[in-house]
């Protein structure tokens, strides 16, 4: 590992990473492997952007392994979505190390480590949410990310002191509650490295999925945060992203006043909506809202109700018209004479996109036998012609 000469760096400040320049509340889109590729990605940053955005993960061990090529589409993005968080997984430092190095080299905003993914493949390499039950190794890995990030290029040189403080290095964490139960002691472990930004899944590794997201514990969360980071001024404590559930813009603004947290990021509740966050815009325009840093915000919830129109109010015609789109660009980067991607993939999203409206199930059936955007667009058109007004 190299190291750093003192005396060259002393003094040297490091830019502002941009998770200090977020308003607040802000919304985020979740990692989601083989769903939030760069195509979906981009219809979001056209359709209604999220105040952040997440990669895909992606394995630390392979992109610097031999074959780390292959991997680099899951990595691709425009510039239209920035910011843009990397998300990689791996138990081993050395490879964090040097897929940071990389991820910066790439010039995304920032990385973002899973430490939550219940996978058991991801857990068997040691990343995930194995790390929840290797805390010193967890953080053996944060720290090597930092190192990465920090002197992946020539301009990146910082003062150890800088490093120390992680607030400078956009590097953050992605977890879960705990592994079999809630574990206050692992956030407190993590809100104790000063991280920029902290993503909580309100649920254990055990719980999967399988149950409601436990939002109760957040104001414990908030609160922990601010009893450890009581020496910085509100506005530069860890920021705290609760996550699980969400299935509306309007929801999720309702989880950081009841709750407290300073965002919220979205997962299922986006499939099939890349329009999810288009009213973010008329959010910021809420005065109570606008002028929030610290936690307390209390907008009226009949203004909240009246500006955000999240009961879809997109006709299937429009829906469809989307979905063709997003179908056509997947087929053009995915499926062409490299074929990354199998079109199959797609399946999940026309379930999503064709819904909420009478006599979805015979175009859903028909949609799920397509090999190719042609026969999708085929299949589409004739329905529009003979079905929708
Ligand atoms: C299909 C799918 C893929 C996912 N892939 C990832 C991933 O790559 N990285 C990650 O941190 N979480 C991943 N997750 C978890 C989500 O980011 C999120 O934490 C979880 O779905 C709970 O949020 P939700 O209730 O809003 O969906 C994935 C979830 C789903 C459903």
């Amino acid at each position: 590992m190299r190291r750093i000469n003192k005396r060259k760096t002393a003094g040297t400040r490091t830019k502002k990473s941009f998770w200090t320049k977020l308003p607040r509340p802000f919304f985020v889109l979740a990692p989601m492997a083989n769903v939030t590729d760069c195509v979906f990605r981009g219809l979001f940053a056209k359709y209604g952007k999220p105040d952040v955005t997440w990669t895909e993960f992606v394995s630390a061990d392979g992109l610097v392994s031999a074959g780390g090529k292959r991997l680099l589409i899951d990595l691709k993005y425009s510039p239209k979505e920035r910011p843009i968080v990397a998300q990689l997984f791996t138990g081993h430092p050395d490879k964090m190390f040097e897929a940071a190095r990389l991820i910066r080299k790439l010039k995304f905003d920032g990385l973002d480590i899973n430490m939550g993914c219940p996978d058991r493949a991801v857990e068997k390499q040691g990343g995930g949410s194995a790390l929840i039950k290797s805390p010193r190794v967890a953080i053996e890995v944060l720290n090597a990310a930092r190192r990465g990030w920090a002197y992946g290029s020539a301009s990146a040189l910082i003062s150890e002191n800088n490093l120390k403080d992680g607030m400078n290095v956009p590097v953050s964490v992605k977890t879960r509650l705990g592994y079999n139960q809630v574990d206050f002691g692992w956030i407190r472990l993590l809100l104790e490295q000063n991280l920029p930004a902290l993503t909580v899944h309100l649920r254990t590794r055990k719980e999967m999925s399988d149950v409601p997201a436990h939002w109760e514990v957040m104001p414990e969360i908030v609160k922990m945060r601010d009893e450890i980071q009581n020496d910085r001024p509100v506005s530069e404590r860890t920021l705290i992203i609760g996550n699980g559930d969400v299935g509306s813009l309007e929801e999720a603004v309702e989880k950081t006043v009841k709750y407290g947290c300073d965002g919220v990021m979205i997962g299922r509740g986006i499939f099939g909506k890349p329009w999810f966050f288009e009213e973010i815009g008329q959010i910021r325009k809420m005065r109570h809202l606008k002028s929030h840093i610290g936690h307390v915000v209390r907008p009226n919830q009949y203004i909240l109700k009246d500006i955000l129109n999240q009961t879809d109010d997109r006709t299937p015609r429009e829906r469809l018209k989307i979905m063709l789109e997003h179908a056509r660009l997947f087929d053009k980067e995915f499926c062409g004479r490299k074929r990354v991607k199998n079109f199959a993939v797609m399946k999940k999203h026309f379930k999503a996109y064709v819904s909420g409206w009478d006599g979805t199930k015979e175009l859903r059936a028909e949609l799920m036998e397509t090999e190719n955007y042609r026969e999708v667009k085929k299949i589409v058109e004739n329905y529009i012609r003979n079905r929708v007004d």
